[in-house]
């Protein structure tokens, strides 16, 4: 990681953010808000992930959001591209050797729902892992066996919670579950879904946090609803409506980012 990190600190110039975001499907837009952006490409930065998916960039665009110091990551690898549920450890380690203590992660989900429409965010109080894989599978040290009883930094839900208050942005709160993909899920996966706890599926994020725990990060992240799960409209699912769908909750997500970054409400 130590080639990464020193081509990461060099173009930084000096800035230092403490928070990383990490962009999901259709949320990439929040870069045009970064003010003095440094853009480094995935290609530069060893070990960063060589993401395929339409809709996912595969940058690092570093500089000021709301005023405040910041690094996004615009791009992520997913499991089902490659097998690999550890393939963002080598950027996410990276991240941490850099300063970064604080991560934000972000997707595009389906709601098991009724009542949470396409267009909702949807604060993440916890997860279920229903990939049957571990990014930590093969890790040799007993670090491996990460709590995760706390999966999602406690303060940081709350201040992003204060944060959807203040920016009058109505926020739903549940458990994301996390499927691999690709294929979307099935009417009956979803009943399953729903009957296990689960708010929202998606194919992301849960590797993440589970290696951000694993490295001592805290995690904050957010679903954007871009549709409701298989089976629950008459409607077949489609990764292009997933995109289509992902800014209008986005812009929802954004502008409670907005709001805990102007207010600097990180560390509240
Ligand atoms: N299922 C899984 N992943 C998703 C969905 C979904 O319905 N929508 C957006 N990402």
């Amino acid at each position: 990681m130590k080639e990464a990190i020193d081509v990461l600190v060099e173009r930084l110039d000096g800035l230092a953010p403490t928070t990383a975001l990490v962009l999901g499907s259709g949320l990439g837009g929040l870069v045009e808000e970064v003010e003095n952006a440094v853009r480094v490409p995935y290609a530069d930065l060893p070990g960063f992930p060589r993401s395929g998916v339409t809709g996912h960039a595969g940058e690092i665009v570093a500089g000021l959001f709301a005023g405040q110091p910041v690094i996004m990551l615009a791009g992520r690898a997913h499991y089902y591209e490659h097998g690999d549920a550890s393939a963002m450890r080598p950027a996410l380690e990276t991240l941490a050797g850099i300063g970064i203590t604080r991560l934000v992660l972000t997707n595009a989900a389906g709601s098991v729902d009724t009542e949470m429409l396409p267009g909702s965010i949807m604060l993440i109080e916890d997860h279920i892992n229903f990939a049957g894989t571990n990014p930590l599978f093969g890790e040799p040290t007993d670090r491996r066996f990460v709590g995760m009883t706390e999966a999602y930094d406690a303060r940081l839900r709350k201040a992003f919670e204060a944060a959807a208050g203040q920016a009058g942005i109505d926020l739903h709160k549940g458990v994301y579950m996390w499927f691999s993909g690709p294929s979307f899920e099935t009417p009956a996966e979803i009943r399953m879904a729903r009957i296990l706890g689960a708010n929202a599926v998606g194919m992301s994020t849960v590797p993440e946090a589970i290696i951000a725990r694993f490295l001592g990060l805290k995690v904050l992240a957010c679903s954007v609803v871009t549709n409701l799960a298989a089976g629950m409209t008459g409607l077949e699912l489609s990764h292009s409506d997933t995109k289509d769908m992902a800014p209008i909750g986005g812009a929802r997500l954004a502008a409670v980012l907005r709001e805990m970054f102007e207010k600097d409400m990180f560390d509240a």
